[in-house]
């Protein structure tokens, strides 16, 4: 059975003093029936490593470079995030596709390099809003992950994190609805499941607009194994929330397996 993930994305927030606070209760009070983990900007991986060891939260970062090594200033390979402890990193964000002119290539590429260093990519994927309206989520999303089956062979697409990010979802406040998610969720398993055997083992995350009282629905869905949680996982009692509504979740598809055992 796939193990629930909440990833909390810090986006560029945060500075030691209010980090020390958040890691430390996050530390304490995660739930540890499922694995939760928060990615943070690159200087303050150290002070995440030194806060979170012993805990049972994993971290990583938000973003890599596609090369392993030399002159690519200002870049930050996943060696060097391997060196931190990162277990996860983020790739191909809406943002940093919208902003930073990242194309479906680079992300793919860029998913490689993370698997070669040995780090769990969470590859990014969704569709703005007059893409659905236009309904082409399906088009859009084929083309984002197909672009990233080309950069990995199917062992390596089956380490992978999928997280379905609806452009129009992030940071709005409007969540989309769980048939909306579970819509997607499940053309998402279905695209894996024609390249590879482990389809039924890729954790596909929601994102957008995530919060305590609405994780508990999205995450009970049948394709839906957590979130990747931008706003709210700046206010530990939030993030904590929403890692409690995943363990519950959880806990329900347990009892549901054991029942048709
Ligand atoms: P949000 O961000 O939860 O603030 O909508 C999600 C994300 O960007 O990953």
């Amino acid at each position: 059975m796939r193990r629930k993930l909440v990833v909390g994305n810090w986006k560029m927030n945060g500075d030691l003093v209010r980090n020390r606070a958040l890691l430390e209760e996050i530390a304490r009070q995660a739930p540890d029936e499922v694995d939760c983990a928060v990615c943070v900007p690159f200087p303050y991986l150290a002070q995440t490593q030194t806060l979170l060891s012993g805990s049972c939260v994993d971290f990583g970062a938000q973003d890599l470079g596609e090369f392993a090594e030399g002159a690519y200033t200002g870049e930050v390979s996943a060696a060097m995030l391997g060196d931190f402890g990162c277990r996860y990193v983020i790739v191909g964000h809406s943002e940093r596709r919208s902003m930073f002119g990242e194309g479906d290539a680079l992300v793919g590429r860029k998913a490689l390099s993370a698997v070669r260093g040995g780090l769990i990519p969470i590859v990014c994927v969704g569709e703005s809003l007059d893409e659905r309206e236009a309904g082409q989520t399906e088009r859009v999303l084929s083309r984002q992950l197909d672009a990233v089956a080309k950069a990995v062979d199917a062992e390596m697409l089956s380490r992978l994190v999928i997280a379905y990010e609806p452009v129009w979802a992030i940071g709005t406040g409007r969540a989309a609805s769980p048939s909306q998610v579970q819509g997607v969720l499940s053309f998402i398993r279905g695209w894996l499941a024609q390249r590879t055997s482990a389809a039924g083992d890729v954790r596909i995350l929601y994102g957008g607009s995530v919060k305590p009282e609405s994780a508990g629905a999205l995450f009970a869905l049948p394709d839906s194994d957590g979130g990747l949680i931008g706003a709210a996982s700046l206010v530990a009692a939030q993030f904590l929330g929403i890692c409690e509504a995943a363990q519950i979740a959880s806990r329900d598809n347990v009892r549901q397996f054991e029942g048709l055992k």
